[in-house]
């Protein structure tokens, strides 16, 4: 699949809408070459799946300077890469999600990656669905390595055994009955933190267990507001209400995989997470089926409300190592080792799901499935179906509603109000 250095220097050069600060016939040496990729792939499955991209640089001659920025769904890693790139230092390259892409295009602040991708079939490699995002205007200004999704469910094995639970709830009542028995046998029920993110993670699932894909659609893509201020939108409020009992005292401030870290010691029962969790697992040495169940949100098997992990890329000199970046992440191989890690589903169509584990290989199969069947839809909660702006409207709306704050009824006027005001 590789092509040669040259070809992609070239294709680079084409691809630059800005002037080429050094002449084609001065190619980096190796030793010089260097990325630099701010991210915030900072929890231990992260890290590692982030390795693999690494590994495969440095064998190729290109120095990784690592630019961790701390913080799941990745707001603070928003807000340091603004400032370094209005301080005119930007990094070779960017992790970022969904409206992100599109808000940082429009300003023209991306790299035109169009000869790339025509090169290597980008158009006919990569989801309709993640296209929508990774291009602006006709042109790729962003290259996608993974698919997520936020609709799924995290089980410890061990636990649910001891508390009388000997399978996965199918239905949303069935799973509030195994919170119960999971409390009663003395452990944490639902692990999870306090961060607005991470209840709009809970948020997205439980909207599309209560409503079904066409009413998540109309509610949190559309923002229609007789959906968002409705009966079905006023029930998931209640839902997510209802969850916080079930959560322990010392969840405020607590990160995603501290939480996925409790169901992996066998502290609670269920975390309602992304398949980044999977990563976590997959760290720890875990094995689906014996220590641990994935599951989708009850209720919510057939529909994916996903996000793709994509890296932009920015005016930088090192154009040759740049290049190789991108084609390193567009590579099957790279996608394939990448993902397994990871825990989430290539981005590129047609990886081969050998040597993914069960859970892996259910995120492969439910999102080809969703796919054929119009319900692989955005996800609310990582940027992938409304503005940054309303998104972050809702995030504090939802965790308000959680902490019961606000009533369900308030919450569901709220939304419709914040939706209207900022459109
Ligand atoms: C998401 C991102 C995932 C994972 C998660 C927690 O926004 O898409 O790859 O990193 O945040 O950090």
């Amino acid at each position: 699949m590789k092509r040669p250095i040259r070809a992609f220097f070239i294709a680079f050069f084409n691809a630059s809408a800005l002037a080429l600060v050094q002449p084609l016939a001065v190619v980096p040496d190796a030793a010089a070459a260097e990325v630099q990729v701010l991210h915030w792939w900072t929890a231990g499955g992260e890290a590692s799946a982030l390795k693999e991209l690494e590994r495969t640089l440095r064998a190729q001659g290109v120095q990784w300077r690592d630019v961790p920025i701390a913080g799941g769904g990745g707001a603070q890693a928003m807000t340091t890469l603004r400032a370094r790139v209005l301080s005119a230092d930007p990094p070779t390259a960017a992790q970022m999600l969904g409206f992100d892409i599109r808000d940082w295009a429009a300003q023209g602040a991306l790299q035109d990656l169009t000869p790339l991708a025509r090169s290597g079939g980008w158009a006919q490699r990569v989801p309709k669905a993640l296209q929508a995002f990774d291009t602006d205007r006709g042109r790729w200004v962003a290259a996608p390595i993974d698919v997520h999704s936020s609709n799924w469910v995290w089980a410890n094995k061990a636990v649910l055994e001891r508390a009388g639970v000997h399978r996965a709830p199918g239905d949303w009542g069935a799973f509030i009955s195994d919170l119960d028995k999971v409390r009663k046998a003395g452990f944490v029920p639902l692990a999870a933190g306090g961060q607005p993110w991470q209840i709009a993670t809970m948020f997205d699932g439980i909207v599309l267990s209560v409503g079904g894909p066409a009413f998540y659609r109309r509610a949190l893509i559309e923002l229609q507001p007789a959906a968002l201020d409705s009966a079905a939108m006023r029930t998931s409020f209640t839902r997510l209400r209802a969850l916080r009992s079930y959560v322990d005292g010392e969840y405020a401030n607590r990160d995603w995989n501290v939480a996925t870290g409790m169901v992996i010691d066998g502290r609670a029962g269920f975390q309602m997470m992304g398949d980044w969790a999977l990563g976590e697992f997959n760290h720890a040495g875990r094995v689906p089926g014996k220590d641990y169940l994935c599951l989708r949100t009850p209720g919510t098997q057939g529909s994916v409300t996903f996000n793709s992990d994509a890296f932009v890329f920015f005016d930088v000199k090192d154009r040759a190592a740049q290049a190789r970046m991108v084609d390193d992440v567009m590579s099957p191989e790279v996608q394939a080792r990448f993902n397994r890690v990871k825990g989430s589903a290539p981005a590129l169509l047609g990886v081969s799901p050998a040597g993914f584990n069960a859970c892996g290989a259910k995120a492969i199969a439910d999102l080809a499935e969703a796919d054929r069947a119009g319900t692989l839809m955005g996800s609310m909660s990582q940027g992938y179906a409304v503005p940054p702006a309303i998104q972050h409207a809702f995030y504090d709306i939802i965790a308000r509603a959680f902490d019961g704050e606000i009533t369900p009824a308030q919450a569901a006027a709220q939304l419709a109000a914040a939706a209207r005001a900022r459109y």
